[in-house]
C-alpha cells in the first residue's frame, strides 16, 4: 500500500530510525483513528459534539457523576470493540526489537493489545506503553485511594447504579487525567527521562496542543536528538520535526518499517 510521502523523505526517516540508539515514541489518538477510535479535535472529534468542561473535569464529575459515567461508559464500550491497526503493530515491533519506549496520551489500551499480538506469547513488557492520561479500563476510588481494572459495561441509570469501590463502597471514578488535573508525578518524570535520553523522537497522531505531553518532543530535540512526525495534518511540532511524514499512521509506519 503506497503512501503520499515521497520516497526521499521516507528514506531520510528510515535512515534516522536505523541510526537511532534509543527511540522515544509519543502518540496521540490519531494512531487509533484507523481502528475506529474518535479523535478529539478532528472533523468528527469528540470535542466538536461534547463540551470537555461538562464531561472531563473534576468539577463536572462532582456536579453530575451520572452524566460523566454515562459518557465514559459509552466510550469504553465503543473502544472495547476496536482492534490495533498496522500503525500500532509497527510501533510495538520497534519497541520489542530495540531500545525504545512508547509513551501515549491515549486511554484506549490499544498499544498494549498490539504489544501482546506482536510478541506472540513471548515477553511483551518492553512494548507496554506508559499511559500519561490514564485508561478507560481502570477506575479509582474517590475516597480510599483504591485503584483497579474495570472493563465491565457501566450502568449509569442513576446515582445508585454507578460503579462503587469494592473496598469502602464509595463512588468510583474513571482513572483518567481530566482537564485541570496534574499527571501522576512518577509517570511524568519517567516520560521526561525517556524524552531526554532518546536520540530520536517519533511523534505520531497528536495535535500537540495539550501540555505537558506536547513539550516532550522538544526535550529530545533540545538534547540534540532528531524528531520524526507522522500526521496527515501540520501541527505546532511540524516546524520542529527533522522529517514530517504527512500521511495516515496505519499506512506510513509499516512503510517506515520497510513492510
Ligand atoms: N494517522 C495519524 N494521525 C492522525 C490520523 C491518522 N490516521 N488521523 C488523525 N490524525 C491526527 C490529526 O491530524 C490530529 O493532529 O491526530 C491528531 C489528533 O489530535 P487530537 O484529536 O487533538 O487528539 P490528541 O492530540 O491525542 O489529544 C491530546 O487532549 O482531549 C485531550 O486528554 C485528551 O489525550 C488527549 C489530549
Amino acid at each position: 500500500m503506497s503512501t503520499d510521502v515521497n520516497s526521499e523523505v521516507m528514506a531520510r526517516a528510515r535512515g534516522l530510525l536505523e541510526d537511532a540508539a534509543r527511540v522515544f515514541i509519543l502518540t496521540g489518538v490519531g494512531i487509533s483513528a484507523e481502528s475506529g477510535v474518535p479523535t478529539f479535535r478532528g472533523e468528527d472529534g469528540l470535542w466538536r459534539s461534547y463540551r470537555p468542561e461538562e464531561l472531563a473535569t473534576p468539577q463536572a464529575f462532582r456536579r453530575d457523576p451520572r452524566l460523566v459515567w454515562e459518557w465514559y461508559g459509552w466510550r469504553r464500550e465503543k473502544v472495547s470493540k476496536c482492534q490495533p491497526n498496522p500503525g500500532h503493530r509497527a510501533l510495538a515491533r520497534i519497541a520489542l526489537d530495540r531500545p525504545a519506549r512508547i509513551i501515549t496520551q491515549n486511554v484506549d489500551g490499544l498499544h498494549e493489545v498490539a504489544a501482546k499480538l506482536e510478541a506472540g506469547g513471548a515477553d511483551w513488557e518492553s512494548a507496554s506503553p506508559l499511559e500519561l492520561h490514564g485508561s478507560l479500563f481502570r477506575v479509582r476510588c474517590t475516597e480510599c485511594g483504591f485503584h483497579g481494572s474495570d472493563r465491565a459495561p457501566v450502568d449509569a441509570t442513576d446515582r445508585e447504579s454507578l460503579p462503587s469501590c469494592p473496598e469502602c463502597g464509595a463512588l468510583l471514578r474513571p482513572d483518567i487525567v481530566w482537564f485541570g488535573e496534574a499527571l501522576e508525578p512518577v509517570v511524568l518524570a519517567a516520560a521526561f527521562d525517556e524524552a531526554r535520553e532518546a536520540d530520536l523522537c517519533l511523534v505520531v497522531g497528536t495535535s500537540a496542543v495539550v501540555q505537558p505531553a506536547a513539550s516532550l518532543p522538544r526535550i529530545t530535540s533540545e538534547a540534540g536528538g532528531f524528531v520524526i512526525e507522522v500526521n496527515p495534518q501540520p501541527t505546532p511540532l511540524t516546524g520542529l520535526a527533522d522529517v514530517a511524514l504527512q500521511g495516515l499512521a496505519g499506512v506510513v509506519l509499516p512503510t517506515l518499517m520497510g513492510d
